[in-house]
């Protein structure tokens, strides 16, 4: 279980400049990493090749999240999102994640793809990570998994009501403040 893993509590940072890209098969297998996912993951990419991308899954990231994620993807459309990943000895990093379909020539979806930037501090501070915070303690006080990705999912909705967007409206909005540099 990804709550039995490991973790530091440590956070571990990459630059402005880098993008940290991975990309999967259909069943989310990892199939590409570049150098700077190897590097802050502390992974070889033997390693990584042919993994789940679960294998740096964090314990702390709402399901939820990745469900939307999948159902996005899997429709053919891309999504934005904030994710803390677990690094092989523990520590985390947190990232801005644009998670695309890749396609063939007939338009056919052949697998996804993940370009991953430096996210913005006060993003996380103030939204994101009090958002997962809710959202995992909906998650764990469940009786069983299905019951728990309902209370998550109906806590994202209501937070969404309340701003009026939708998740992606929601989360580009977010990190279109730090390139635009709005604080
Ligand atoms: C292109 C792509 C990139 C992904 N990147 C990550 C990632 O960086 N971290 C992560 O935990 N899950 C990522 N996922 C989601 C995983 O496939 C998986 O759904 C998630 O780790 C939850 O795993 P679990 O359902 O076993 O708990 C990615 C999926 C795709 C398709």
């Amino acid at each position: 279980m990804t709550s039995d893993v490991l973790t530091t509590g440590s956070e571990k940072f990459f630059k402005d400049d880098e993008i940290i890209v991975s990309k999967t098969n259909l069943k989310g297998r990892i199939t590409y990493a570049n150098r700077i996912f190897l590097d802050i993951a502390g992974y070889k990419e033997k390693d990584v090749i042919g993994q789940p991308h679960n294998l740096i899954r964090h314990p702390d990231m709402p399901r939820c999240i990745f469900k939307l994620l999948w159902d996005t993807v899997q429709e053919g459309k891309e999504i934005f999102a904030y994710v803390v990943n677990r690094c092989k000895n523990g520590d985390h990093y947190w990232v801005y994640a644009h998670v695309t379909p890749s396609f063939d020539n007939s338009g056919k979806v052949t697998g996804y793809h993940s370009n991953r930037r430096v996210p913005d501090r006060k993003v996380l501070d103030e939204s994101v990570i009090p958002l997962y915070r809710e959202l995992k303690t909906a998650e764990q006080k469940s009786e069983n998994r299905k019951q728990g990705l309902e209370a998550s999912q109906s806590i994202v909705s209501a937070f969404l009501a309340e701003k009026s967007m939708a998740y992606d409206e929601f989360v580009m909005t977010l990190g279109q403040g730090k390139r635009r540099g709005f604080r």
